[in-house]
């Protein structure tokens, strides 16, 4: 059993799912504490729904980033927290945070890393031509969306693809792979080693593949 602290700013529909899928008994976790910097934000709600002790604090009232992140700290540390995990957290973490939960800070991000940082790049994916997009669950080191992958999941991008439909596309999967990587770090199958996050005890799927468009002289 591990213990959570989810961070959050908005929608939260990535705790919903984790929340979900612990209810389910599909991930052995307890989300010890919700923490929003953002208040009244429907994230906020749903912990609510669930019982769960949720803190607003409101980044604009710290002068720095780096007192932001102690106190963020503070709270994670109170509530018995070993493995922080950002969901929609529009914040740029700093070592503060970093330095109390090495290695234990997990970030779902909506794209296919190393491509794609940043925030809202949905729109960036389509425009771009890419045939495939997808989702990315990494430990956060100290740049932005660089720190070592976990798992990612992939889905086809269309021609009629907009950044919203394609969104919506990517958060189905977002859903899953977020609760599968929380999942892999209880039972203990997460080793680093370098960049490199090894799954170990996990089978591989020979030769999978996809081809996008599916026009078909090779089936999947
Ligand atoms: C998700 O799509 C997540 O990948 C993205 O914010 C959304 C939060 O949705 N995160 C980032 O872009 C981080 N750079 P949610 O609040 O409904 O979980």
């Amino acid at each position: 059993m591990v213990n959570l602290g989810i961070l959050v700013s908005g929608s939260g529909s990535n705790l919903q799912a984790i929340i979900d899928n612990i209810e389910a008994g599909r991930v052995d976790a307890k989300i010890k504490v919700v923490v929003s910097n953002v208040p009244d934000v429907y994230a906020l709600e749903r912990a609510r729904k669930h019982n769960i002790p949720s803190v607003v604090i409101c980044h604009k009232e710290f002068k720095t980033r780096e007192e932001f992140d102690q106190r963020l700290v503070e709270i994670l540390k109170a509530h018995e927290v070993e493995l922080v995990v950002l969901a929609g957290f529009m914040r740029i973490i700093t070592p503060v945070l970093l330095r109390s939960f090495p290695m234990r800070v997990m970030n779902i991000h909506p794209a296919l890393l190393p491509a794609f940082p940043g925030t809202h790049v949905w729109q960036t994916e389509v425009d771009s031509g890419v045939k495939f997009a997808g989702c990315t669950v990494h430990f956060v080191d100290e740049g932005t969306d660089t720190g070592p992958i976990i798992i990612q999941a992939v889905v086809p991008v269309y021609e009629d693809d907009t950044g919203d439909t394609l969104n919506a596309r990517i958060l189905k999967q977002e859903h899953k792979i977020y609760s599968q990587a929380i999942q892999l770090y209880a039972e203990g199958h997460l080793e680093i080693q370098g960049h490199r996050v090894l799954a170990k005890g996990i089978p591989k799927v020979p030769d999978a593949f996809m081809i996008n468009p599916p026009a078909g002289i090779f089936d999947p």
